[in-house]
This record gives structure tokens, C-alpha cells and sequence, in this order.
């Protein structure tokens, strides 16, 4: 089976998705799959890149992109925006027409987001993960709140920072916002790996922070920062009739002296290694663990999900589960979450990433 490997991509998360394909490069099965890796650049041109996990490794701070004379070897597969059907050049049509499934490992928007998917399903081409309406919902905050709420799973306490509110009725979203509890955490609705999130402690603060959170999208909410452990659970399968499996969940835990941020934040994720640790299976008690095994699946339901989505929740003192939100593109670095907790079930990384594709193609 041929499988075009797809990666990079115009989010800010190109990064992060490059280093999610360094590791799916190292450990898929090449004696069952021929691999076809495909790089899109920051810009959106597709290229077909060398089969070399190495470079796209996050080794340090520094940003990893795949460019036309750097990782690519140059030959232009798509470039999107002539608005013609000629944006797909011949090298382009030969890679979609060989491959027999996709696996687009791209986060944040132009990739998590239904757009690919689209893209895929106009073309008729099986690709592995959630559909278009799963991952529009998921990348969304706001609409996944809106879709979990309504099938009676909680989130947090939060205000929703419309487009064209902010410039007409700055005041009143302010005030609404005093009835949330602070710390508040204020997101671009549409982002991953929290970028343009910020901790906001004080009022005074909080214009700059819904500011900084509408460069990356014009849409934004302010949440009420829920005290509580961070726990995370991993969703697989889901196709047709078929229920989805959930795996152990994995708790994060921060550590402050070996230079954990404020809050789960982008250096956290990916830079300070020492200062967070995965812990699966969390220490639940049985009734914690059914309880958010379960909500994961519901929540994974309610957006429609199907293949994979990790589904991010605090648990709070008194026992609440509340959902945080859902990735339907986790990371997919050989130290990530979502990998780790199918591991720890009995499932290893090139199991994963076979079992993905084999979903996909079923
Ligand atoms: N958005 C990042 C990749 C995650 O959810 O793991
Ligand atoms: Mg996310």
C-alpha cells in the first residue's frame, strides 16, 4: 500500500507537525507500507521531500520548516492560490493518483481543520483521522463547547469574544467577563499547542490579552481557569457501527522548579522536557478513570470524531470532569500523549500508526 505521508502546513503548529512526522517516519511498517512523504511549506506549496526523519526532529527552540531548497527536493506538487485547476501540477496528480490513503499529521488550521479533509474527500481519497465536520468542530473551541454542552458534557465557564463584538460592544464583553473566576485563560478560538493563549491574573490585563489572542483569530474566548489535574485521554477507531476505544488515561504533571510555565504552555509542551512528566495511568480512582473514560467517548460522539482525537480534561477536587478541549490531530511525537497512553495499553507506536491507516482504508 502506498501512503502519501503529509506534513508541515501554513498553522503555526508547522513545527510541531514536522516533528509529529519525524517519528511517524522512523516507526511505520516499510515492509507493509511504501511511504510517500509530502511536506507543505509555511506558504502552502506542496512538495515531495526526502524520506529523512532527522531533520524534522524538535531538537531545540529553534523552528523546524520545510522549504523548497531546504527539506524539499523541489519538485512543486500544489501550490493553492492560482484559484485554477493547474495549481495541481503533474508531479502533484502522480502523488495523489499512486497513493492509496493519506495521513495528514498536520495540526492547527489548513490541516486539523476540514480543510484537507475537504480537499481528500472531493478527491475521493481515504485518509486517516476525523472527517471534515469532526475537525472543523474540533479546532474550533467555541463550536466544540457548543456541541459538548449540548450533549451534556461541561467545559469551562467562559465568554465568547465574537469577530465584530470586540469593536462594537467592548464594555459589555468586558463586564461580562467579571463573572468569570481568575485566573482567566484567554484562547484563539482556533489555534492548537497554545499559541496566542495567555494567564491573564488581573482586569487590567485582560484588553491586551484578548489583543494578542485576535492576531491568531479574530475569534477568541475567555475562560475561567479551572483549578484542578490535567487529564488526558486517547480515542481510537470509531468507524461505522464500530464503538471507539479509549485507552488509559495519562495525566500531566508540572514541574515549576525544573521550569514549567504558568500554565501548560508552548515552551512546557515542547522545550522543557524536565519539567513535565506523563504520567499513565493516572492515579484515579475507579470511578474517576470510568468517568472520564466515558466522557472522552461521548465527547469524541458528539463531535462526530472518527480515527483518533485526544480529548484534554481538567479534574477538579470535588471530582468534576470538565472537558478542556479536543485534538483530532494530537501530537504524534514519539514523546507525546497521545502515542504514550496507547502504549502503556498495549499498543506500541508502529501498531498505532498501522492501525490508523488500516482504519482508514477499511
Ligand atoms: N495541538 C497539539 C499538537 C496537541 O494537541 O497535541
Ligand atoms: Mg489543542
Amino acid at each position: 500500500r502506498r501512503v502519501a505521508v503529509v506534513f508541515g502546513g501554513r498553522s503555526g503548529e508547522h513545527t510541531i507537525s514536522c516533528a509529529t512526522a519525524a517519528g511517524v517516519l522512523s516507526a511505520i511498517d516499510r515492509e507493509r507500507y511504501e511511504v510517500l512523504p509530502v511536506g507543505i511549506t509555511t506558504d502552502g506549496q506542496w512538495l515531495l521531500v526526502d524520506d529523512d526523519p532527522a531533520p524534522l526532529e524538535l531538537t531545540g527552540p529553534e523552528p523546524v520548516e520545510i522549504t523548497a531548497d531546504g527539506l524539499g527536493r523541489g519538485e512543486l506538487a500544489l501550490r493553492p492560490g492560482d484559484g485554477s485547476l493547474t495549481a495541481l501540477t503533474p508531479t502533484g496528480v502522480q502523488v495523489l493518483d499512486q497513493v492509496d490513503v493519506v495521513l495528514p499529521l498536520l495540526h492547527g488550521p489548513y490541516g486539523e481543520d476540514g480543510t484537507i479533509q475537504g480537499m481528500l474527500e472531493m478527491l475521493g481519497l481515504p485518509y486517516v483521522g476525523c472527517g471534515v465536520l469532526a475537525s472543523a468542530a474540533g479546532m474550533d473551541k467555541q463550536v466544540t463547547k457548543v456541541l459538548l454542552g449540548a450533549a451534556g458534557i461541561p467545559t469551562a465557564p467562559h465568554v465568547v469574544v465574537g469577530r465584530h463584538e470586540w469593536s462594537r460592544d467592548r464594555v459589555g464583553i468586558l463586564a461580562a467577563c467579571e463573572a468569570l473566576s481568575y485566573p482567566l485563560f484567554v484562547k484563539p478560538a482556533r489555534a492548537g499547542s497554545s499559541l496566542g493563549i495567555s494567564r491573564v491574573e488581573r482586569p487590567e490585563d485582560l484588553e491586551a490579552a484578548i489583543e494578542a489572542a485576535r492576531a491568531v483569530d479574530p475569534k477568541v474566548l475567555v475562560e475561567s481557569g479551572i483549578v484542578g489535574r490535567e487529564i488526558e485521554v486517547a480515542v481510537l477507531g470509531g468507524h461505522g457501527e464500530d464503538a471507539p476505544r479509549v485507552a488509559e488515561p495519562g495525566e500531566i504533571v508540572m514541574d515549576a522548579s525544573q521550569g514549567a510555565g504558568e500554565f501548560y504552555d508552548y515552551e512546557t509542551k515542547y522545550l522543557a522536557h524536565d519539567a513535565v512528566q506523563m504520567v499513565c495511568p493516572a492515579r484515579l480512582t475507579s470511578d474517576e478513570r470510568d468517568r472520564l473514560m466515558s466522557a472522552a467517548a461521548r465527547a469524541f460522539e458528539a463531535i462526530g470524531g472518527e480515527g483518533l482525537a485526544r480529548v484534554d480534561f481538567f479534574l477538579t477536587a470535588d471530582g468534576e470532569v470538565l472537558v478542556n478541549e479536543v485534538n483530532t490531530m494530537p501530537g504524534f511525537t514519539p514523546f507525546s500523549m497521545y502515542p504514550y497512553m496507547w502504549e502503556v495499553s498495549g499498543l506500541s507506536y508502529t501498531e498505532l500508526v498501522t492501525e490508523l491507516i488500516e482504519l482508514a482504508l477499511e
